[in-house]
């Protein structure tokens, strides 16, 4: 049993003990039911407390129930809340730490409510793609007022127990408790003070209306228009607000309840919840145990204050951590510092950032010409030139100077990092930080394994991660790690869609449809054409049979590099950012389809958006076979965090899961019979061939 009960003389008190959020699964909803029937049929209990162990009351519904069996077993939620609503004796809720979901949902049935200050309270079912679905809709606004309660229940986003109760007139919290360690003690007292009132008083009987209701359901429908452009639960959310203003409080709950059933089935949904625990997932490993030590890191040395080393720095100095960087040349840093003040004194004039909180994080940022000034570093990040030569000079030298056991980290993005750990007498302290550009901005960060990287390394990189607000994901050592070896296989078919008739701007625009942020072209215009021709003169060297279109290198060779170039697969009007399709990209692309001897042919969106995706599934199923990504859910938090992939199709890889592997492999087949194609790249990796016959997914 997940909820204890003990009796402290005439208090009886229900322990939610589920760690580590005290959810709402199956025996803990039974443990609920079990103690309310035990309280009410001892004589001798006059009150009853629900209270949560550890850090929360309740952190909500169980999300890894649903879906399954246990979720639909009786006692469900609704059960549970009948049950307490129902009680002949006084249930009073006892909250601390998290109050979210179902965990709300459950203390607005009670009786009465006493929260410590520094709960986090919150109904966050809409970031899961659902709404509250255990009377939240009903019940919150008849506590907090209409347009508190949707503010809550639309965002998701916690409020403060102190707030709230110091708002004249709530009724969420009959007390507020003076620190979270008095609160036994005080939820004890006030039970015994209102262990012989009656009648018992239900949220459920409080009015609930708004003065003009119609007006403001209709702006609150436009307000969640924008969130909500993808996502079906936000308008749902209003839709059983309002119904809690408008309809008989039975019926209020029996709408919320189907609404709330017919989101869980959206695709939306789950691809939301696949996120939930992807994105915890990713910062286990599976041979690294969570009770790993890790390394202390108080101070970090950057070098090379280019584009990558300037962004590198601010995520530490944004965290509180000393930073120093280190350049061959004194412009270079001070341009390279520069840049960094640019870029928080635009965040002082948006109103992002206090001036104070400015000077303070500048004040922990030393710049050095000297290796000697990185031998306290506890961690050193090398982000200078893309060539394997320079690195193994950095490395070189910082394996001289580094104090032992200092981790030490490379920025590269296409270079192996085993070779770069062997420069080094300690390739065990080696690491890949792979960051994406602009490198404090993108939420990205590729943790790259080399063969010796020690774990507490790991462990020590995948914490600090936490720290700077990154999701850190692992690769293993190949070309391209995880992320850009997926892209490569994305850009060579936009190459192909373009010589067998499309535009750019049909690609982008059918891919935009799909919702990714941006489509490759416009993309590639953003980050440098030159970038990815670098690569594919390498390519053609190393894999000389790998077929490309060369309309990529025609662009390059008429000098449109892109945005920076003011040219790329677009137009650029002087100083602006809109891409303005391009006659003179569309007459080159016509010509060297003209010189292939080529027809064009009609392509629909479907097609490119296949095209597009599923080269990444295939190309990810074959990083998953070969170990270089641990969980299919990895490839996803790569794809969402850094390279704009719809978080409401969840990842390439949970993407093909829900579309059906079959499916997927069925049209690789087809694609591959296309002759101006590249065959061989659409041959489905063993593993994706294998789970598509079984008719598994990925997960
Ligand atoms: N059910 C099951 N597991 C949960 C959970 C839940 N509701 N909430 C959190 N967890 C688990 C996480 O998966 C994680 O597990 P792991 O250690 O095995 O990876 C662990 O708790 C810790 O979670 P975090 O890493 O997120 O820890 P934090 O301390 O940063 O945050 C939290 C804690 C604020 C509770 C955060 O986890 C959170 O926001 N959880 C989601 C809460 C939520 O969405 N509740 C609504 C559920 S739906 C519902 O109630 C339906 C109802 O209306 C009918
Ligand atoms: P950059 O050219 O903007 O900056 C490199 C900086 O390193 C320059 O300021 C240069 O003066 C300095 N430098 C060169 N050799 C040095 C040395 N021996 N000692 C000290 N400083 C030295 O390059 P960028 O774009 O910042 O790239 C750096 C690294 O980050 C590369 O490995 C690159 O592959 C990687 N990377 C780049 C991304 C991008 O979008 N630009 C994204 C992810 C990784």
């Amino acid at each position: 049993m997940t909820a204890e009960y003990q009796a402290h003389g005439d208090v009886a008190v229900i322990t939610l003990n589920n760690p580590p959020v005290n959810g709402l699964g199956l025996d803990t909803r039974r443990g609920i039911v079990d103690g309310l029937e035990r309280a009410q049929a001892d004589a001798a209990v006059k009150a009853i407390v629900i209270a949560g162990a550890g850090g929360a009351f309740s952190g909500g519904a169980d999300i890894k129930e649903f879906g399954t069996d246990k979720s639909l077993q009786e006692p469900n939620l609704h059960s549970v809340i009948g049950a307490i609503e129902q009680a002949t004796k006084p249930v009073v809720a006892a909250i601390h730490g998290v109050c979210m979901g179902g965990g709300l949902e459950l203390a607005l049935a009670c009786h009465y409510r006493i929260a410590a200050p520094g709960c986090n309270v919150a109904l966050p079912e809409v970031k899961l793609g659902l709404l509250p679905g255990a009377g939240g809709t009903q019940r919150l606004p008849r506590v907090v007022g209409v347009e508190a309660a949707l503010n809550m229940i639309v965002s998701g986003e916690p409020v403060k127990s102190e707030f709230i109760g110091a708002v004249p007139g709530q009724k969420l919290f009959d007390r507020m408790a003076a620190s979270p360690g008095s609160l036994a003690e005080e939820a004890l007292a006030f039970a015994r003070s209102v262990a012989d009132a009656r009648p018992l008083p239900l949220v459920r009987n409080l009015p609930c209306k708004h003065p003009e209701g119609d007006a403001y359901f209709q702006f609150a429908r436009n307000m969640v228009k924008g969130m909500a452009r993808n996502f079906p639960a936000p308008a749902r959310c209003v839709d059983a607000v309002e119904a809690a203003t408008k309809r008989k409080f039975a019926d209020g709950l029996q709408y919320e309840r189907e609404l709330f059933i017919n989101l869980m089935w959206t695709p939306e949904s789950r691809a939301l919840r696949h996120l939930f625990f992807a994105e915890r997932a990713a910062s286990k490993i599976a041979d690294v145990p969570a009770d790993t030590p890790q390394r202390e890191i108080r101070k970090v040395g950057v070098i090379g204050a280019g584009t990558m080393g300037g962004g590198i720095g601010m995520n530490f100095l944004n965290a509180g951590i000393p930073v120093t960087i280190l350049e061959m040349k004194q412009e270079a840093l001070d341009r390279g510092i520069a840049t960094i003040r640019k870029n928080y004194e635009a965040q002082v004039k948006k109103g992002k950032l206090k001036e104070d909180k400015y000077q303070q994080r500048m004040a922990l940022l030393s710049t050095t010409l000297s290796y000697d000034d990185l031998k306290d570093c506890d961690l050193v990040i090398e982000a200078v030139f893309e060539e394997l030569g320079v690195k193994e000079a950095v490395f070189k030298q910082l394996d001289q100077v580094a104090r032992p056991g200092a981790i030490l980290a490379s920025n590269t993005s296409t270079l192996d990092v085993d070779k770069i750990a062997a420069f080094t007498r300690r390739p065990q302290d080696v690491v890949g930080m792979h960051f994406f550009s602009p490198a404090n901005v993108m939420k990205l960060l590729e943790v790259v394994r080399g063969k010796a990287t020690a774990k507490d390394v790991l462990a020590t990189v995948m914490a600090i991660a936490k720290k700077i607000k990154k999701t850190a994901v692992v690769s293993g050592v190949c070309d391209g790690f995880i992320g850009n070896r997926m892209i490569e296989r994305y850009s060579q078919q936009a190459g192909f869609l373009l010589d067998e008739g499309c535009t750019p701007s049909q690609v982008d625009k059918a891919i935009e449809k799909f919702g990714f942020a941006m489509g490759p072209f416009r993309m590639g215009d953003l980050a440098g054409n030159d970038i990815g021709w670098a690569i594919r003169k390498r390519r053609y060297v190393e894999k000389p049979d790998m077929k490309y279109s060369k309309t990529a290198d025609l662009l390059c060779e008429m000098g449109r590099f892109g945005q920076k170039t003011g040219a790329g697969w677009y137009d650029y009007a002087p100083g602006k950012r809109d891409a303005i399709p391009s006659p003179v990209v569309e007459k080159m692309v016509e010509e060297h389809r003209k010189a292939l001897g080529i027809a064009p042919r009609k392509i629909s969106d479907e097609e490119i958006v296949q095209r597009l995706v599923y080269s990444l599934v295939n190309e990810g199923a074959k990083i998953l076979e070969e170990g270089i990504a641990g969980k299919a859910g990895d490839i996803d938090m790569v794809y969402l965090t850094g390279y704009g992939f719809p978080i409401h199709r969840g990842g390439p890889m949970h993407y093909a899961s829900e579309v059906g592997l079959f499916n997927v492999v069925q049209s690789m087949k087809r694609f591959a019979r296309n002759p101006l194609d590249d065959a061989r790249s659409w041959e489905p990796a063993p593993l994706l061939a294998r789970l598509a016959a079984e008719g598994k997914a990925f997960a």
